[in-house]
């Protein structure tokens, strides 16, 4: 599946670089150098993967690195595969945003297609120094998987979710987060969930084990701490922000492993820091997702949309998209009960691999009443390069790398640490009327919920279609929030 993905992408980075040669006026004495020019940018944008150690195949840090990888350099970065940055630009403005500017994507076309020199010695910047430590200083509590997790050397991607207890012995509040993978050859990503049902624990068979999950822990999470992907920096909360550790609650690290071709071992680590003072603003997600999911093979632009709306004003902080393999284009939207809309996010081209959180430099105010709308398409055909399954199959919701998944988990503040509780049932009734009817056949619901569900299912279909359609669902969502969730 890997190498197709690069043969696609060279052949548009191929095209994307035709024209340099071109129209090439430029006078000998604007030849960009290695050491003035694309050093710096090396440095800034690529090095903290590219080095030793780290995720990337090869280091980029000296001149013969680079060098002898020009043309491949100028054509990754045309094609905005590298740096990696899904997020299109003008659809919210994140933190830590990977993205050359115009200029740079000329600097670097200019110099491979002048023969990639290295310039005057006397300018040679000095590489990055990068530090094995904590990156956001010592954290107040370590917790780590209880013991290495063995690696095969080859074979499919490895999704398994390790349960640490936090030993909290009241309520805690996190003000920073950092995820430290053990192992840099194999661990692709992280997804940090909290727990404080039990559910984790009991999937976990063997203690310190893990368990296989792919899309996540399972349907009950008391909230999450984020997650990483090679490249990122710790989560930190404005001051007053803090997500609230309940008490007993258990950390669920999902790790994606990407095997290395050697047999390899992995531990890795979470540093939390707390804050004494309790928050001052509530902390909580909205999820926004539906479960009638149902691609034929073949289908190439399957839409998938799904909204909730929120119960009260709000600042959004984060988002985190997720789908599976074949989804292509994600957009999510606020659309506020004046009309307008403030887009949250828009991702042209997903890829799995490279998923994580984005969070926002600035947070959006919303209104009580906005409707958040995401709609995601997916591409089942041969065509996508990322498809699974060759010939593709129908392809249903589920967990499994061969399913497929619609979900934005945005990451709110509300006024008051009070309000959350409030928020939060109407947000989960939401959410479980928006997937009550493509939960249906999932394996991941014991059988008593799924008694549960067909009941409510029977109660609130009122035309016997075997979905909750648009205008049966406000009725479903008043009575969910009446009752005693879990
Ligand atoms: C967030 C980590 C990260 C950053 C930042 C990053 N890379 Fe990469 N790069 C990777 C990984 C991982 C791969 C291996 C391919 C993959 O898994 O997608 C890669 C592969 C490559 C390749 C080989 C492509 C191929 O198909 O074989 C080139 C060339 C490259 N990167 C150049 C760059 C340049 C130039 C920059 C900076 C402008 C950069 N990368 C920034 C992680 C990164």
């Amino acid at each position: 599946m890997r190498p197709t993905i690069f043969l696609s992408i060279f052949g548009l980075a191929t095209l994307a670089a035709l024209p340099v040669t071109a129209g090439e006026t430029d006078s000998q004495a604007a030849v960009p150098t290695f050491n003035r020019d694309v050093a710096p940018i090396l440095y800034n944008n690529c090095s903290n993967c590219h080095r030793p150690g780290e995720v990337a195949p090869f280091s980029l840090l000296t001149y013969e690195d680079a060098a002898k990888r020009a043309k491949q350099i100028a054509a990754v970065t045309q094609a905005r595969f590298m740096p990696p940055w899904k997020a299109e630009p003008g659809y919210g403005h994140f933190l830590n945003e990977r993205r050359l500017t115009d200029q740079q994507l000329a600097t670097i076309r200019d110099w491979a297609a002048k023969g990639a020199p290295e310039g005057d010695p006397n300018q040679k910047p000095v590489p990055p120094k990068f530090s094995n430590g904590w990156q956001a200083g010592d954290p107040d509590q370590v917790v780590a998987m209880s013991q290495p997790y063995s690696l095969a050397a080859e074979g499919p991607d490895v999704f398994r979710c390790f349960v640490i207890p936090l030993d909290a012995k009241e309520d805690e509040y996190v003000s920073q987060v950092e995820f430290r993978p053990g192992n840099r050859r194999v661990v692709h990503h992280s997804i940090l969930f909290l727990d404080n049902t039990g559910q984790a624990r009991r999937r976990e068979k063997v203690p310190g084990q893990g368990y296989d999950c792919v899309g996540g822990p399972g349907l009950a999470i008391a909230g999450g701490l984020g997650g990483w992907a090679p490249g990122a920096t710790p989560m930190q909360f404005e001051h007053g922000i803090a997500q609230i550790v309940p008490k007993g609650s258990d950390l669920v690290m999902q790790l994606h492993y990407h095997l290395s071709g050697k047999p390899e071992e992995d531990l890795s680590q979470v540093g939390i820091k707390f804050s004494k003072a309790p928050p001052v603003k509530g902390l909580t997600l909205l999820t926004v997702g539906n479960a009638s999911i149902d691609i034929p093979a073949g289908e190439n632009q399957y839409v998938v949309k799904a909204s909730a709306t929120l119960p009260m004003d709000a600042e959004v902080i984060g988002v985190f998209p997720h789908a599976h393999y074949l989804c292509k284009d994600m957009k999510v939207d606020a659309k506020l009960p004046d009309g307008s809309v403030q887009p949250l996010i828009w991702i042209k081209d997903w890829d799995f691999n490279w998923q994580g959180s984005y969070r926002y430099v600035s947070p959006i105010k919303l209104p009580k009443g906005t409707e958040i709308a995401m709609q995601y398409t997916y591409d089942n055909s041969t065509a996508n390069p990322r498809n699974p399954s060759n010939p593709p199959r129908e392809v249903k919701f589920g967990e499994q790398t061969t399913n497929e998944m619609a979900f934005t988990f945005v990451q709110v503040t509300l006024d008051s640490p009070g309000l959350v509780a409030d928020f939060q049932r109407d947000a989960n009734a939401q959410f479980l009327a928006a997937v009550l009817d493509g939960v249906l056949d999932s394996d991941e619901l014991g059988p008593q919920q799924k008694t549960q569900m067909k009941m409510l299912l029977n109660i609130f279909d009122k035309n016997r279609n075997g979905r909750i359609d648009p205008d049966e669902r406000p009725a479903l969502v008043e009575f969910l929030k009446k009752m005693p969730l879990r």
